[in-house]
């Protein structure tokens, strides 16, 4: 099957892109698993013109993350792109995006971009935007589509779509889950067997509090941690309940949708889940 053409250019993009208007872009940081084909599929109902960015971008990696054992697949990446109606992959190397190191001017999150996997991992939030930003420059697509797994990220770019008046419509697609419940992730691929079965808290623990939510916020973090609590290979880093639209945690007589938000650590490897619920 055809593989997407490859372009590691800004200048090789913007010409391919030349007088094309109707474009769908899903930014990656490759090793790509059903969870990003999963994007790429909506993406192709949305628009004749896919494009998929493959950059693992280092502003968005602290210094003691994990930057330079993050997987990078690209012939794996091409292969499962293959068929799938992706004109062009962009996996350009640091250095062009980044010509100067880094970019002086950053996009900044502000303070929810300070809060939760903002908190355990500082600058993340900007580095991602600033990228996000960047990609949106360069491919100037009228659809971008993001995960509801990085729930965080997700909001924080529709803010910045919308404070910014940028001229594309962000779309989202559900979190693709094993069939067993464990969340899709690139990550995944660092736990051991002893880690993977551990890792099924985090899923089970959002189930619980789902279930709980019609007594309110206490029952709803109760059921989650007891789960959470059950596995000594998981080390708890938070569990939280937002409301959607603001990303604040919810007051304890809140009524309403609102995101049970989980991140902890398994054996190495820091994982992220989340899900909706409705308080009543
Ligand atoms: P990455 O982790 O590669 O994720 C790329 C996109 O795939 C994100 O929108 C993410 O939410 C989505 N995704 C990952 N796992 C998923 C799953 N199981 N189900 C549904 N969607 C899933 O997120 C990033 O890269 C980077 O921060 C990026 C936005 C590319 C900026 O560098």
């Amino acid at each position: 099957m055809s593989r997407p053409v490859v372009i590691e250019t800004v200048a090789g993009m913007r010409e391919a892109l030349a007088g094309v208007a109707d474009v769908a872009l899903v930014p990656t940081m490759g090793a790509l698993h059903e969870g990003h084909l999963a994007l790429v599929d909506r993406a192709a109902e949305l628009a004749g013109t896919v494009v998929v960015s493959i950059f693992v971008n280092p502003l968005q990696f602290g210094p003691n993350e994990d930057l330079t054992r993050y997987p990078r697949t690209l012939d794996a990446d091409l292969e499962a792109l293959a068929g799938r109606g992706v004109a062009y992959v962009f996996a350009p190397p640091a250095d062009e995006m980044y010509p100067d190191g880094g970019t002086q001017v950053r996009v900044t999150g502000g303070p929810v971009a300070a809060t939760l996997e903002g908190a355990a991992r500082p600058g993340h939030f900007d580095g991602v935007l600033t990228v996000v930003a960047k990609l949106l420059g360069i491919v100037r697509p009228g659809h971008v589509v993001f995960g509801q797994k990085d729930a965080q990220q997700l909001f924080l770019v529709q803010r910045m779509v919308h404070d910014l008046n940028i001229a594309t419509s962000v779309d989202v697609v559900e979190t693709v889950r094993a069939p067993d419940g464990l969340a899709l992730s690139s990550r995944n691929r660092f736990l051991d067997a002893d880690a993977r079965s551990a890792a099924l808290a985090l899923s089970r623990a959002l189930e619980a509090a789902a279930s709980s939510a019609d007594r309110g916020i206490d029952a709803v973090l109760a059921a989650a941690q007891s789960v959470l609590m059950d596995e000594d290979l998981v080390k708890l880093d938070y569990l939280k309940v937002v409301d959607p639209r603001t990303f604040q945690p919810v007051d304890d007589d809140y009524r309403g949708p609102a995101r049970v938000l989980i991140a902890a650590r398994v054996g190495d490897t820091r994982l992220i889940d989340n899900e909706s619920l409705y308080l009543t």
